[in-house]
């Protein structure tokens, strides 16, 4: 199920390109809001909530990589976060910082990561995919200190070409 989210991120990004008459860009609010729908069985009983501006045009080939890190952090919540298949919120929020980047951040309020975590060193597949599409973008992911759960916020630039 978790391989089938990685895969359908991808497709349904290319089923938004079909109908849309500006093939590079699409609407990164609509399209995540798909790739969210998809995940919500593989995340049960827990939760996803979305806060999101109405729409942000973005490259469509950008937007992917955006999904597959979106589709890792989610996966990593439902999965780790709240032990036991207890029910949870997973957050996922996309803020327009200024016109130039968009802030995209994945949070729960579960165990949070173990204390020695480090994801520049972790030898775990979801980790390495969310670091090296971060650095692809041109973008930065980032762990916020919180006093309960876990919160990664990825910091994307608009436009490929500003970096
Ligand atoms: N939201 C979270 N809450 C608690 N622990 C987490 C969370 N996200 C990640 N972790 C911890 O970080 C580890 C690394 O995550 P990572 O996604 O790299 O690997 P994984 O989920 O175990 O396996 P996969 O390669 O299939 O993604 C997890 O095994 C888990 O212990
Ligand atoms: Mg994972």
């Amino acid at each position: 199920m978790e391989a089938s989210t990685r895969v359908s991120a991808i497709g349904r990004a290319y089923s938004r390109l079909a109908y849309n008459a500006d093939y590079e860009n699409i609407d990164l609010v609509a399209y995540l809001r798909e790739v969210v729908e998809d995940l919500k069985p593989a995340v049960a009983p827990c939760e996803i909530q979305l806060e999101t501006p109405k729409e942000i045009q973005f490259a469509a080939d950008r937007a992917i990589l955006v999904a597959l890190i979106v589709n890792e952090l989610i996966l990593n919540a439902g999965r780790h976060a709240y032990p036991d298949a207890s029910k949870g919120m997973i957050r996922l929020q996309l803020i327009l910082s200024d016109d130039k980047a968009v802030s995209i951040s994945v949070s729960d309020d579960g165990v949070g990561l173990p204390s020695d975590f480090n994801p520049a060193l972790s030898k775990r597949l979801g980790t390495r995919i969310a670091l090296g599409l971060a650095g692809q973008l041109g973008g930065e992911l980032t762990r916020q200190a919180s006093t309960r759960g876990t919160h990664f916020t990825l910091v994307v630039p608009l436009d490929a070409a500003v970096n």
